[in-house]
């Protein structure tokens, strides 16, 4: 009787484990090293990232030459934007699409159209670019619509 409770225990916690255990492909325990926000700045502009984005706060002489709709980042969003997403977003831009958007003005088919810095940028850029981008994203705390009681 026991050692049949002990076996159906055990089977249980190994199923829980294996119910855990992340994907494979999974983010999980991806960590970039730290960036710089200052030189994350300057590579903003040194990739021309400001041809089709502005930052909130930030002054950057707007390259205009591409015939673009401007994406917005940073300000304030009712979520936290992560290095991950950030990561994510710059080279993988495909994988999800800025929220707030037409489609026909940020995607052609299903594939963005930011362009891809996957052969040219480096790591240290990646993570000085996360790291400035981050800094100019707030959460806003969603605050409910205050209802007056109805008798
Ligand atoms: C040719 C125009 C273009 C250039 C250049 C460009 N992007 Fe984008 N980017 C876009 C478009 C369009 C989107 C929205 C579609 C999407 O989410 O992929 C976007 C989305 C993003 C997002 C996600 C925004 C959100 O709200 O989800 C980030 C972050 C971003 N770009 C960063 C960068 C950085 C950093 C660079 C420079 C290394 C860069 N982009 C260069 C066009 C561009």
């Amino acid at each position: 009787m026991i050692k049949s409770f002990k076996t159906a225990l055990c089977v249980l916690m190994l199923s829980a484990l294996v119910g855990c255990a992340p994907d494979p492909k999974s983010g999980w325990g991806f960590t970039l090293p730290e960036g710089d926000a200052e030189r994350g700045k300057a590579t903003f502009v040194a990739l021309q990232c400001n041809a089709c984005h502005t930052v909130d706060g930030v002054e950057l002489d707007a390259d205009v030459s591409e015939d673009v709709t401007t994406v917005a980042l940073g300000g304030k969003k009712g979520y936290v934007v992560t290095y991950g997403d950030l990561v994510t977003s710059i080279i993988n831009p495909s994988h999800r699409f800025a929220l707030g958007y037409q489609s026909d003005e940020i995607q052609e088919g299903e594939v963005s159209k930011m362009r891809s810095y996957n052969d040219e940028m480096t790591v240290t850029q990646l993570a000085d670019l996360v790291t400035f981008l981050q800094q100019h994203y707030q959460v806003e705390i969603y605050v409910p619509t205050p209802f007056v009681p109805y008798y």
